[in-house]
């Protein structure tokens, strides 16, 4: 009654002024130990009332609402706050709903703030995928080819409704257009200088038409083109280029400055986005890739003998793994997914455990 009594009072005093009572949202996962509840829920208000300027004492907070999910049992997460506010805290469970992030707290707090501010809303770890257009996060996904990783990306991303970015694509993209300008036959035939002009003035977009992942080149449609024998070999001749790298990386940064992103690729969790906290790497048996290729092959209608396929796939392991440039390897805080034997769903269901418990780093 009496924290009921003070929250009203401060928002009546401050309604005589020019403020406005705005709701700031947030969430994070825990473990369900008393500890990881309450440390999660002080250093998730800690980070809203930072984030939202609110340092002076909370003198501004009117009240804060704290749901949790029901598997939480060992602590009222409402503990955590203590000595943080002294206004009304009202504590509840969440809604149990099918295949709702576990190991939930959320909070709702509310503020008196000046007219005009906006909120800023803070999701933390595995509780970024619960607002993905408001807490922008990148998943890498790096492999070797026929880990499976492209469509394990692309199920990951419908689960989460992120975009999934092949990088394969963009590289690719740059061949296609060294190809078109006359600067690759056979190999790089481009001066340094040059090739900085041609990629200032090269555009690549991805877009999502009719459920499908399309690429652009400069306005024009290359998603097939891409996916020819003479682009692909070019493009693992141009993808050692440095200054192409950089390029692809800027391509790669501006997209994840709009929206979230998982990225597949070979250098995504060491080289362009090493910051990241949900990092996989996906691999596979070189006997299982050799025959999900020979499918593959098998589908346009070549027979295509599986001891040269095992063969080739080594060669480009080596020269993945070994070259100078940004090479395959695993990150050393990626989780390592193999895929050998396993359902496409069985992975795509491991990688999202691992993304919906990452806890926030700083618990
Ligand atoms: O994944 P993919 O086969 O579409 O990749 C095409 C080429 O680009 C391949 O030679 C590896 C290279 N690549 C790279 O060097 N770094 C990436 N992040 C993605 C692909």
């Amino acid at each position: 009654m009496l924290d009921y009594k003070l929250s009203m009072d401060k928002i009546v005093e401050n309604t005589k002024e020019n403020t406005v009572l705005l709701s700031i949202r947030g969430a994070t996962v825990c473990d369900n130990t008393a500890k990881s509840i309450q440390s999660s829920t002080e250093q998730l208000y800690k980070a809203i009332i930072e984030a939202n300027n609110l340092n002076d004492k909370n003198v501004n907070v009117t009240a804060v609402f704290v749901s949790m999910t029901k598997d939480l049992t060992a602590s009222f997460a409402a503990a955590g706050l203590r000595g943080l506010c002294d206004c009304a805290i009202f504590s509840s469970s969440e809604p149990e709903i099918e295949k709702s992030l576990p190991f939930c707290i959320r909070l709702l707090v509310q503020v008196n703030v000046a007219k005009g501010t906006k909120a800023q809303h803070i999701y933390q770890g595995g509780a970024k995928t619960l607002r993905p257009d408001i807490s922008k996060f990148v998943i890498a996904l790096d492999g070797p080819s026929g880990s499976g990783k492209s469509s394990l990306a692309r199920l990951v991303s419908q689960n989460l409704g992120i975009m999934h970015l092949d990088s394969g694509a963009l590289f690719r993209s740059v061949a296609v257009k060294l190809i078109e300008c006359g600067f690759y036959k056979d190999k790089l035939l481009v001066d340094d200088e040059r090739l900085t002009s041609v990629l200032q003035a090269t555009n690549i977009v991805t877009k999502c038409k009719d459920g499908l992942q399309r690429i652009f080149l400069d306005d024009k449609d290359i998603s097939s083109i891409i996916r020819q024998h003479e682009v692909s070999k070019a493009t693992s001749d141009i993808a050692i280029n440095t200054a192409i790298r950089e390029y692809v990386k800027t391509v790669q940064y501006k997209m994840a400055c709009t929206q979230s992103l998982i990225v597949d690729g070979r250098d995504i969790g060491t080289v362009v986005f090493p910051n990241t906290e949900f990092k996989f790497f996906v691999v596979a048996s070189i006997q299982e890739r050799a025959i999900r290729r020979q499918r593959e092959l098998k589908r346009k209608g070549h027979d295509i003998d599986l001891n040269s396929l095992i063969s080739d796939i080594q060669k480009r392991d080596f020269n993945d793994s070994n070259r100078e440039v940004a090479p395959l390897k695993q990150a050393r805080d990626a989780i390592l997914i193999d895929t050998t034997s396993k359902k496409l769903e069985q992975s795509s269901f491991e990688v999202l455990q691992h993304i919906y418990s990452t806890k926030h780093n700083s618990v």
